[in-house]
């Protein structure tokens, strides 16, 4: 019996765990799957020329093949290029990446974007995708797909060239059915456009599959600033974090040292303490022995002590000017206010900031719809699962009527948050919604507030204003008759203009 319930007992590795589980990547629906694959190159790009400090110019191109069904992508950057040793796992290989095992502020974090856009062609059209990665004057060509069973890279049909060391830059290009292109909300000319709205320092040009083409010139000059790479703080782990720091760091002979070099904040005084907190594990053995159980304890340890805060100058926000700028740019509202809040730490020990802008007026709700909210994480679109997302809710359970906001969803009011950190906290690898960490709630909602109150203030003068010259004009058109009475009473109708020009000057000047 029990030969029969193990029989079928399999390993199997990560590649084939997405193919099977592809939505977790964002890969469900056609229209979200082709704007996913859009966002996946579009974040590397994007990421890319950040780190080599490049200004971006980055071009996309849709094509249809057959209508809602199968298009050609193509998205073409000009940073660093890829390196051929890391080419095929860069873009073949799930869990592969240069960001995982970092802390810094990028949008890629896991590992899995382009990998699983590899995936998703190969799995809808049979086709591997086609690169021209061009890096420090070597030009290679290929063709890439995976090998699934042991999700290694697979690289075919390669031309090696040299190339001006001056031109630099990656080409991915692949077919992919189980698509479909649209005008909407969650299609790719807009998530282009708002990657354009917080990204005013690259050049986005689109052309769709209808044969537009979409420019966003780049509209300033100064490149954002360079995210710094910072080291783990003891209270933003656990206990799993830490087995693999222990695991990766063979350079150590002791624990002690592993745990002084790799996080920040631990001095050897925090040493000492951890010594006499947590004295049933031994600082001094090797990291790799380090147990899951001596793990958790340390980390119950680390909760003990009192620590610095971690650095906050490893968050870049996109900065108040530029989202208003922004802002002004598209909605040309009657009023605008965007925060510029102080970094928060979440978990005890990661950084983040969150910026809020809102536009309210002008050409917010042309089209009937109010209450649009513009969900970015490190400076990219989130157009999907805004349910479950830790953004919309807390804009949600916001009392709007406390700002004079009377119906959210119909009011001209658009919202743009930002959630800048070198580890976002996102609810699944599709990356597409910011779990409900209680400080990052906490900080969302403050920053609403705040800028809530602005438009508040905006809205009651507007109001008081307008009640106030309701009033005036309702009084003025009393003016004639009563001053025509008051003369008559008097007994002399010359008087009347007299008292009509005495009464509108008293009004005019009560109502100033
Ligand atoms: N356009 C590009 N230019 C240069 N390097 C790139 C480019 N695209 C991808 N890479 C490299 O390939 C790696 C893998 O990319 P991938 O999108 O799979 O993962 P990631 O961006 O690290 O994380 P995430 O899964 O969160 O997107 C990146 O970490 C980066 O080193
Ligand atoms: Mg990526």
């Amino acid at each position: 019996m029990a030969e029969n319930i193990f029989g079928g007992f399999k390993e199997y590795s990560v590649a084939e765990f997405f193919k099977k589980n592809r939505q977790m990547l964002g890969f469900s629906g056609k229209i979200r799957s082709l704007t996913t694959i859009v966002h996946e190159y579009m974040t590397n790009s994007l990421d890319a020329c950040g780190e080599a400090g490049i200004h971006p110019e980055i071009e996309v191109w849709v094509e249809e093949l057959e209508k809602n069904d199968r298009y050609k992508v193509k998205v073409r950057d000009n940073g660093p290029g890829i390196p051929e040793k890391i080419l095929g796992k860069a873009l073949g290989m799930m869990l592969a990446g240069t960001k995982f095992h970092r802390y810094v502020q990028q949008r890629g974090q896991q590992g899995i974007g382009a990998a699983g856009c590899t995936m998703y062609s190969l799995i809808t059209t049979g086709q591997p995708v086609s690169v021209v990665s061009k890096h420090q004057g070597k030009k290679i060509s290929c063709k890439l797909g995976i090998d699934f069973k042991g999700n290694k890279p697979v690289l075919t049909e390669v031309v090696r060239e040299e190339c001006p060391l001056e031109e630099h830059g990656l080409e991915v290009e692949g077919v992919f059915a189980d698509t479909k292109y649209e005008k909407s909300a969650y299609g790719v000319g807009e998530y282009l456009k708002r990657t354009a709205i917080v990204n005013p320092h690259a050049r986005i040009v689109f052309n769709s599959p209808e044969g537009d083409k979409f420019v966003y010139p780049k509209s300033i000059e100064d490149l954002p600033e360079k995210a710094e790479e910072v080291k783990p703080h003891p209270l933003g782990i656990g206990a799993n974090d830490l087995l693999d720091i222990a695991k990766a760091s063979k350079e150590y002979t002791k624990l002690s040292a592993m745990l002084q070099n790799e996080f920040t904040r631990i001095s050897l005084n925090k040493v000492k303490e951890l010594r006499e907190l947590v004295p049933e594990v031994n600082l001094d053995m090797k990291p790799s022995k380090l147990s899951w159980d001596d793990a958790e304890k340390l980390v119950v340890g680390f909760k003990k002590i009192k620590w610095i805060a971690p650095a906050t100058d490893s968050v870049i926000p996109i900065g108040k000017e530029q989202i208003e700028k922004s802002l002004r740019n598209i909605l040309n509202p009657e009023v605008i206010y965007v925060t510029n809040r102080p970094p928060k730490i979440y978990r005890g020990g990661i950084p983040f900031v969150v910026e809020v802008g809102i536009a309210y007026g002008g050409d917010i709700n042309k089209e009937g719809k109010g209450g649009v909210v513009m969900r970015f994480a490190n400076r990219a679109p989130l157009l999907f699962d805004a349910g479950g997302c830790a953004i919309t809710q807390t804009v949600k359970n916001v009392e709007w009527k406390r700002y004079e906001i009377r119906k959210f969803d119909e009011d001209p009011i658009a919202i743009l948050v930002n959630l800048a950190s070198v580890h976002v906290p996102y609810t699944s690898a599709g990356k597409q919604s910011i779990s409900g960490e209680d400080d990052v709630e906490e900080e969302i909602r403050n920053a609403l507030m705040e800028a809530g109150r602005h438009v508040q203030k905006h809205l009651s003068g507007r109001r008081r204003e307008k009640e106030k010259s309701t009033k005036k004009k309702a009084i003025m058109r009393y003016v004639g008759q009563i001053s025509g009475d008051m003369a008559e009473l008097a007994g002399n109708k010359a008087e009347k203009e007299e008292i009509k020009v005495g009464l509108q000057k008293m009004i005019e000047e009560r109502f100033e």
